[in-house]
Formats: structure tokens, C-alpha cells, sequence
């Protein structure tokens, strides 16, 4: 089977899921970043990646996902919140949702990432009852995000992608 994987990264975290995951599809998928805008015509599945930024899909990968039309879509993405929290759901469910109905959701992946130590820096600039403001919940979380992705979120994106790779292959979705 063909894919492309297109993937948007700032600092380098969506880009290490985006290359485990070229490594479920036996004879190598093509991996594209977001900035050449490739062609997705004639892949049996197009993976898009994206960094969350603000709540939904970074600028540029949702630039690329508003452009798809009538393709099997699987989506994946890193972001600096737990990857159970709701801020994870509702960020991959507007990223989904700026996909054209004439395309197809076939699976989704998010993990988190470590989040750039410039915003960091900003972020310790403002008072804590901010929402960005430092408390030792959110400095916790922080830390957390640093050690990501590891290597338990490489394995598990390449285990949702083996499963969205084999039910395309058995014409199961
Ligand atoms: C400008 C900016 C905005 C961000 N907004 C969010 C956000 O809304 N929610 C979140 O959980 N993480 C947010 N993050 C953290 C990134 O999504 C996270 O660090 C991601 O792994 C970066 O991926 P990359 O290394 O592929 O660029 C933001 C980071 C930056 C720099």
C-alpha cells in the first residue's frame, strides 16, 4: 500500500512520531514535510501530522488538511497537555473536523511533546493565576512533556498506524 506522510513540526517532536510511523509501511511511505505541499493524489492513505498550537492543528498543517479532498485520512499530532485530557480530544477533534466530508477518518494518534524552553521562559513570566502561569501542576506537566515523545509513544503510533495499515489492506474500512 502507498502512503505519504505529511507532517508540520517546529522543534522537531511531531517530525520523530512522523518517522516512526514511516516505518509501519513495508516499502517505506513517503514522507513529506508540510512546507512542500505535496500531492496526495494516488496514495491509498494520507497521514497528516500536526504540532498543537493554540487548541487545534498548527497553521500550516491546517492549511494542508483544509486542501484534501476524497482521501483515506489518518491523523497524528504532539502537544505539550496530557495526551488523555479533554484539551487533547477537542485539539484533535478541530483538527478532524477541518477536514472536506468527502474525506475519510481512518485513525488518530496524539502524544505529548516537550514545548519549546522559549515559551517556557514566558510562560515563568506571568502570574500564576494565569492560564499559563506557572503553578506546580502546570510546571509537573512540564516537566513530563520534556521527556516526550519517548520511546513508548513511538511504539505506540507505529501500533495505531500497523492497525489502520491492515484493516486498509483487508478492505476493512
Ligand atoms: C506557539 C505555541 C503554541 C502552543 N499551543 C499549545 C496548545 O494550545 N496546547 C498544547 O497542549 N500545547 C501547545 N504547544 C506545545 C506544542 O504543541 C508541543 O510542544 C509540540 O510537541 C511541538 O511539536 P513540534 O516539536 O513538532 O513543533 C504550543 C507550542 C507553541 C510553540
Amino acid at each position: 500500500m502507498k502512503a505519504l506522510i505529511v507532517y508540520s513540526s517546529l522543534t522537531g517532536n511531531t517530525k520523530k512520531v512522523a518517522e516512526a510511523i514511516q516505518t509501519v509501511f513495508d516499502r517505506g511511505a513517503d514522507l513529506v514535510p508540510v512546507e512542500e505541499n505535496p500531492a496526495a493524489d494516488g496514495y491509498d492513505l494520507v497521514a497528516v501530522g500536526f504540532w498543537v498550537d493554540r487548541g487545534t492543528a498548527d497553521k500550516k498543517a491546517q492549511s494542508y488538511l483544509t486542501g484534501l479532498r476524497d482521501k483515506t485520512v489518518a491523523l497524528f499530532a504532539t502537544l505539550g497537555a496530557y495526551p488523555d485530557s479533554d484539551h487533547a480530544r477537542d485539539s484533535m477533534a478541530k483538527a478532524a473536523a477541518l477536514l472536506d466530508d468527502s474525506n475519510r477518518l481512518v485513525g488518530s494518534f496524539i502524544c505529548q511533546g516537550k514545548i519549546d524552553p522559549k515559551l517556557l521562559e514566558q510562560f515563568e513570566k506571568l502570574p500564576p493565576d494565569h492560564p499559563h502561569g506557572v503553578t506546580p501542576e502546570r510546571a509537573a506537566r512540564h516537566r513530563e512533556a520534556a521527556k516526550h515523545p519517548d520511546e513508548a509513544d513511538l511504539i505506540n503510533a507505529k501500533a495505531v498506524f500497523t492497525e489502520v495499515r491492515q484493516k486498509l489492506t483487508a478492505g476493512a474500512v
